[in-house]
């Protein structure tokens, strides 16, 4: 398989950009794809996230044998070799459109794009959208992070007839088992084993959530 390079990208701050990359890459390891995720962001949480010891190396390993994850300072200076055993590698980027985050997307195959269903995001879309194809890059699809049926499933509705094939099926709905994933440092379906969360439970939902954005992603060419 040829491998992909996926930024997930918007410039808004707080759409679950990092959440979705680290559950997207949990789920891509699980169907057996090698992942390498890429901290973009100077606040580096993903980095801090899986960063496992000490290591001085670029690429470091995780706790999942399939993920590694490097920064994108750190990924700059490495090699076509050190990256071809990976399946995906996963950027996960700042909400902001400086000259770097347009070199990121540009060196992207694909981009996504998380958002919550507020008015301003919604209003910005264009923006990331018409930046994504300014840098001839191919846009995989905006998805709805932090869905809550009460106040979302109307907004929804108009969202899918402006937005038709280029929103994806995947909504990620409201969790607050996501934070409490975070402070454990886990993906959320490791947090759930580990706490015994029974798999009926509508708390899973978050869960099969992520696993459909990975086949989502896995479809996308
Ligand atoms: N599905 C969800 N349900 C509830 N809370 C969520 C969900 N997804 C993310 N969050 C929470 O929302 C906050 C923002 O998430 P995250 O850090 O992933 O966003 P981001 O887009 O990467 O932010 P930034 O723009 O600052 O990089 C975090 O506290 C996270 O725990
Ligand atoms: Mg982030």
């Amino acid at each position: 398989m040829e491998l992909r390079r996926i930024g997930i990208f918007n410039n808004k701050g707080g759409v679950a950009k990092t959440t979705s990359v680290i559950n997207l890459a949990y789920s891509l390891q699980k169907n057996d794809k090698k992942v390498l995720v890429v901290d973009c962001d100077t606040q580096e949480n993903c980095f801090s996230f899986f960063m496992s010891g000490k290591a001085a190396s670029s690429i470091l390993p995780t706790e999942y044998e399939n993920i590694s994850h490097t920064t994108w300072g750190r990924y700059c200076t490495i090699t076509e070799d050190d990256i071809s055993g990976y399946d995906y590698i996963l950027f996960d980027l700042p909400p902001t459109m400086s000259d770097e985050v347009k070199t990121i997307i540009k060196h992207c195959s694909v981009v996504y794009v998380p958002t919550i269903l507020g008015e301003f995001e919604i209003a910005g879309l264009k923006k990331v959208t018409d930046e994504i194809h300014r840098q001839g890059v191919k846009l995989g699809g905006v998805f709805v992070t932090m869905f809550q049926p009460k106040n979302d499933s109307e907004i929804i509705e108009e969202f899918r007839r402006v937005l038709q094939n280029r929103l994806l099926n995947t909504v990620i709905p409201y969790s607050k088992t996501v934070r409490e994933s975070q402070k454990a440092g886990l993906p959320i379906e490791e947090y759930f084993k580990e706490k015994g969360v029974p798999k009926n439970k509508n708390s899973w939902k978050i869960v099969y959530a992520y696993e459909d954005l990975a086949q989502e992603v896995m479809r996308g060419e």
